[in-house]
């Protein structure tokens, strides 16, 4: 829930501004403190503190720097407070050796005393500190460092992307268990970055290392050796991502261009349909019940995906929580299809269970990151092509996530007629992106809300939830997604006229009873505000505000189209309260500690 960077660059170029600009694009894994470490002349230099990256670098000059190689990091405190001392670089004692690092060191607590007793000082509270001090003690036995990062991680437990350099070695050593990290070979140089998009723009070409691998950047040439410390080779692969993918391209904040690129993110995933054709013809015949497992909107996507496939296909489907996975292992056996769906393809949580459940049964991964742990782990892999996602908040990678879905179930099933309704979704969520005035307004009403309700039966629920989710992530008001009809079961008791309630009312076989729950909240005081079909008069005559939807989208489809009313309404309710959508409090993009 950090993100590293480290670069070697040719022809004396200055590694700083180029890590600053890197690392600024990893910021939405972290942004409580950031940090730069290069080496010139055998001096190492560091600037670090706490804030964002924009306040540091006003208060510090990152790019002035100088020196041709070194480290950066953004954090996300998990150990220590964010603040001054335990921002990353962490140096060694005799401050020659600097390192990054994201993940989480388990037994730092032991390594840390048993240094401190070996006359070992150490200035802040983080786990990552053990690492250059172990280092240090190996160099200072006579290893390179190469060899002292290679020993290191034999003491080390736990997760990590490690980057590490030194004083007396023109060199970058790195190394990843458990947390992404990814090799770049540029024009300018090479780089190791916990994500692609920090590097887009200096190298396309790109080298994937595995658990325990040895990455050697030096000015002419990238080794990687092996946990044995054979050297390999590796393959590279080509990136499709544009740089300017990655940049904010005239909009305020991520979101928003991530919200507004959703139409193309649904007609690119749709693209992959011949994937999905040969991994379906691999697997069907061979699996009788399926299980989704997943974190977040991701969950929310895969709560979709049961519905779909126990109707289209008849086959018995399960949705469990990544982190709740382990507790639900005992009735896999190999007839299992167990689909993993991660935007990231690095969530802590969603690897633990595909490694659990890769030993029983059969595994396939929908994921947004080429190359990502999970894609390297299941037996099969769907990409979804939203393209990099960099809000914190998962949008355009959740639709696509659910066309994915759609096109797994409709080739499964046999049901080749639903591509036709498919294809016009990016049509629909156009409709709705061309004037978004209504919800501009509701947003404005509602910015002083305390707490939220959305409710949705069927394929509506799942949306409500994802709905509710969106708005306690960006705006901090407290959503519940519920079923509609479980709402007399408990929380009626909570409504009255200062609880908005969202109803998500598409038109279908649902949509009667779900009128019914609306009328429950409303004489029970509550401001309504429904998403519905253009044509449901009803609806429209219920409710206090509506936003309506193209009466085509009947309930099957509308997990694709009608969420995104709901993205926008947390996104303007987060701007009237003056937050940063791309950037909540607490929350990191990708989740690297389980
Ligand atoms: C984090 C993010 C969420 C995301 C979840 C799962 O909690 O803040 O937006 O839905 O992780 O991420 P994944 O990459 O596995 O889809």
């Amino acid at each position: 829930m950090c993100g590293i960077v480290g670069c070697i660059l040719k022809n004396n170029r200055k590694a700083a501004p180029i890590l600053l600009d890197s690392i600024s694009k990893l910021e939405y894994r972290g942004y409580d403190s950031i940090g730069i470490a290069t080496i010139d002349n055998n001096k190492i230099f560091i600037k670090k503190d706490e804030g964002n990256i924009e306040t540091v670098d006003n208060k510090l000059d990152l790019a002035d720097m100088d020196g041709d190689y070194g480290i950066a990091h953004v954090r996300w405190a998990t150990h220590g407070d964010p603040n001054k001392v335990n921002s990353h670089p962490h140096t060694s004692q005799d401050e020659k050796i600097a390192v990054v690092h994201n993940g989480i060191i388990e037994n730092y607590v032991e390594l840390k005393e048993q240094l401190e007793n070996e006359g070992y000082e150490f200035k802040s509270d983080t786990d990552t500190e053990v690492i250059p001090q172990l280092i240090s003690k190996y160099m200072s036995k006579g290893f390179d460092l190469e060899s002292a990062v290679r020993e290191t991680i034999t003491m080390i437990e736990g997760a990590y992307a490690i980057a590490a350099i030194c004083t007396d070695e023109k060199k970058i050593v790195a190394t990843r268990k458990d947390s992404p990290l990814i090799v770049g070979l540029g024009k300018k140089g090479y780089f190791v970055a916990s994500d692609s998009p920090a590097i887009l723009k200096y190298a396309k070409d790109i080298i994937y290392p595995e658990k325990d691998e040895l990455v050697i950047l030096t000015e002419n040439e990238i080794v990687i050796k092996d946990e044995y410390d054979n050297i390999i080779e590796k393959e590279i692969e080509t990136i499709d991502w544009s740089p300017e993918m990655a940049e904010k391209e005239g909009y305020d904040y991520f979101m928003l261009k991530e919200i507004n690129e959703q139409s193309t993110a649904v007609k690119n995933t749709l693209t992959g349909k011949k994937e999905i054709e040969k991994i379906v013809s691999k697997i069907k015949g061979n699996i009788n019940r399926i299980i989704f497992v997943a974190c977040g909107t991701s969950y929310h996507a895969s709560l979709t995906g049961k519905y779909l496939i126990e109707t289209l296909a008849g086959i018995p489907t399960e949705v469990i929580l990544a982190s709740e996975f382990k507790y639900s292992t005992k009735t896999l056996d190999d007839k299992t299809l167990v689909i993993f769906i991660s935007q990231s393809g690095e969530t802590a949580d969603t690897l633990k269970a595909l490694e659990a459940a890769n030993k029983t049964s059969q595994t396939l991964a929908i994921v947004n990151v080429v190359g990502s742990s999970a894609t390297r782990q299941a037996n099969h892999v769907i990409y979804t092509q939203a393209g990099p996602e960099i809000g914190v908040a998962a949008t355009k990678t959740y639709l696509s996530q659910l066309t994915s879905i759609y096109m797994f179930a409709a080739i499964l099933s046999g049901n080749e007629y639903l591509f036709k309704d498919l294809n016009k979704i990016p049509k629909y969520i156009d409709e709705i992106l061309e004037d978004t005035t209504e919800i501009e307004l509701v947003s404005k009403k509602f910015k002083y809300a305390d707490d939220f309700f959305f409710i949705g039966r069927g394929y509506a629920y799942p949306i409500a939830l994802e709905g509710a989710l969106k708005l306690k992530e960006i705006t901090y008001i407290h959503g519940e997604g519920y079923a509609a009809g479980e709402l007399k079961h408990g929380p009626l008791a909570l409504i009255d006229q200062n609880i908005p309630v969202v109803v998500v009312a598409p038109p279908g076989d649902n949509n009667r009873k779900t009128m019914s729950n609306l009328e429950e909240v409303k004489s029970r005081g509550a401001d309504v505000f429904a998403v519905g079909s253009f044509d449901d008069e009803s609806l429209r005559s219920k409710s206090d505000d509506i936003f309506c939807i193209n009466p085509d989208v009947d309930e099957i489809l509308a997990p694709l189209v009608y969420i995104v009313p709901l993205q926008l309404l947390s996104y303007y309710v987060a701007i009237e309260r003056k937050l940063d959508p791309d950037k909540p409090r607490n929350l990191a993009k990708c989740v690297t500690v389980e």
